[in-house]
């Protein structure tokens, strides 16, 4: 895991966003996987900068979203659906036909689900997947004690979760209970994934993420079985973090490494294997 650690919420949108708009100028037609809530507001308005500053093409771009609440309608502002929309997709070039978002009104999940997972394989896979984490640590909707293999399905929230959610609604019996969400093993078959973090309240489960063991109980752990995963956090997120001191030094000496020398998991062994970082 790469983990680079900045001042401030900006900062680390801003650099996930470069790290987005890196892949689209080097391939035009990449699989995004998108994230909803607070945290990717940031990268989400710097792409659309970008989208209008610098011209950056969304028009062959395909994404798929995380997960959708059960029961909200794509026109429920609640709904993430409408987040999309309102947030990103109505701002930038994409093609209405390559957004792929989970349905939260279907009327068969089971076939829903297992069409989803295939949409995913038939556009080439994700290459980049963008996600926040939980106060409880988990990605996507995977609530502790989710599989790690867990494909796209059905879930019902942790009632932290629905706390977490409850700013959004306006009365807590509104709140959905069900979400449909990509699951862990869905989230490990992405190619990279950026994983953004902001503020103490993810202190917690951020360190449980990146310096904790790999456990089910905190679904972002798993991603330290994936070889290409940068972690973005502000100083509050990584504020339970015990390796700060490493994690600043290898960031300064990569980023003032010569653009030539590759990042380290990309190096060769001597047997000519990859390593993995
Ligand atoms: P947040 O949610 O970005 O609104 O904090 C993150 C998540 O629950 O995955």
């Amino acid at each position: 895991m790469r983990v680079i650690i900045r001042d401030d919420y900006e900062e680390i949108s801003r650099a996930a966003a470069r790290d987005v708009a890196r892949l689209l100028n080097s391939k035009p037609n990449a699989v995004l996987g998108l994230a909803t809530g607070s945290t990717p507001l940031g990268i989400y308005r710097e792409l659309v900068r970008m989208h209008r500053d610098e011209g950056l093409d969304f028009s062959k771009v395909t994404t798929f979203n995380l997960d959708e609440y059960v029961g909200l309608t794509p026109s429920n502002p609640q709904s993430y659906h409408y987040f999309m929309h309102e947030h990103l997709f109505q701002h930038i070039n994409i093609a209405r036909q390559n957004i792929h978002i989970p349905s939260g009104t279907t009327d068969n999940y089971d076939a829903f689900c297992v069409w989803y997972e295939q949409r995913i394989v038939d556009c080439g896979g994700i290459d980049l997947q963008v996600l926040g984490i939980g106060s409880d640590g988990h990605i996507a909707f995977n609530e502790p004690s989710s599989s790690l293999g867990s494909r796209t399905r059905l879930k019902t929230l942790a009632k932290q979760t629905i706390q977490d959610n409850a700013r959004f609604f306006s009365r807590p019996e509104d709140v959905p209970i069900y979400a449909v969400t990509m699951g862990v093993g869905t989230i490990l078959e992405a190619r990279s994934i950026l994983l953004v973090a902001s503020g103490s309240g993810k202190a917690a489960a951020v360190a449980g993420a990146i310096e904790g063991p790999v456990t089910s109980m905190n679904t972002a752990s798993s991603l330290q079985l994936h070889r290409d995963v940068t972690c973005y956090l502000d100083r509050g997120a990584a504020s339970e973090l015990k390796m700060v001191d490493y994690y600043d030094w290898i960031d300064e000496k990569e980023s003032s490494a010569p653009p030539t020398v590759p990042r380290p998991h990309l190096l060769k062994s001597p047997t000519g294997v990859r390593q993995s970082n």
